[in-house]
């Protein structure tokens, strides 16, 4: 049997879900700027449901099928004209989103989340960014208790290419869940790690693109730690995201 330690890995994009879906695992999938973080604040406000969709067209013909719902998203980091939100997390608030489906499409991480689709029914699949990186090695660190597969952290990254924001999350994720000590960063740790972040993340091509368009706040926004205990789930039969309501893998699995 594999330890612990070797039993987490980092992938990048769809070649990363590809390679994960060969064995059992727990699929991480990050996208810190900002489909992840902009995911995990919808469902912490409320938002019944994420419906990742890859095309426009097809978010707009999804959205008119489902009561209260939503059309959220961008193309080069900007609102789709005709759609009630961009993919900024600051526009998520609960008086915009409690209560309401939200079909999302986004450049890149939607994609991947697409090939997340096609995995065996065995691979479990959740949402991760710095916000909720606590949670988030909880439930993984249970998952290596409790299950015999392995867990993979697939960077959305962009356009097919890694990016420095979603493989530092992946590193400070892998590193947490292989320590053995709490799952939570201490107080100190999360300032530290936030002004990090933050460094990192306006220093990054989209960084500085987000921040050259008017979206500098949710650079910073993104970069805080551990803000969130939300952890969103992605169930693939059905195509859609929410919060998950037990943290065990194992009762999940037991619940399809
Ligand atoms: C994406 O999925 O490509 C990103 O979240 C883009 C963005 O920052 O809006």
């Amino acid at each position: 049997l594999k330890k612990k330690a070797e039993r987490v890995i980092i992938g990048l994009g769809i070649e990363g879900v590809e390679e994960a879906a060969k064995s059992e695992c727990l699929i991480i999938v990050v996208d810190v700027l900002r489909a992840s973080s902009t995911i995990i604040t919808a469902i912490a406000n409320g938002a019944l449901s994420i419906i990742p969709t890859l095309k426009i067209q097809e978010a707009g013909s999804i959205a008119k099928s489902i009561p209260k719902s939503l059309l959220g998203g961008e193309r080069k980091g900007v609102r789709i004209p005709g759609f009630d939100l961009g993919n900024s997390p600051l526009e998520y608030t609960s008086n915009v989103v409690y209560n309401r489906n939200i079909v999302f499409t986004t450049t890149n991480c939607t994609r991947v989340l697409e090939k997340c689709k096609q995995l065996p029914l065995l691979n479990e699949v959740r949402i991760g960014a710095f916000l909720n990186v606590g949670a988030l090695v909880k439930e993984a660190k249970r998952y290596l208790d409790e299950e015999e597969g392995h867990i993979s952290i697939v960077q959305a990254g962009s356009h097919g290419k890694a990016s420095l924001d979603d493989l530092l999350c992946a590193e400070i994720i892998k590193t947490m869940i292989q320590s053995e000590g709490e799952h939570r960063p201490t107080a100190d740790m999360r300032r530290i790690l936030s002004s990090i972040s933050y460094l990192v993340l306006s220093n990054t091509k989209h960084g500085k693109y987000l921040s050259e368009i008017g979206f500098d706040n949710d650079v910073r926004y993104c970069s805080q730690i551990d803000t969130t205990d939300v952890v969103p789930r992605f169930e693939k039969e059905g195509g859609t995201i929410s919060r998950i309501v037990s943290c065990s893998a194992k009762t999940t699995k037991q619940q399809n």
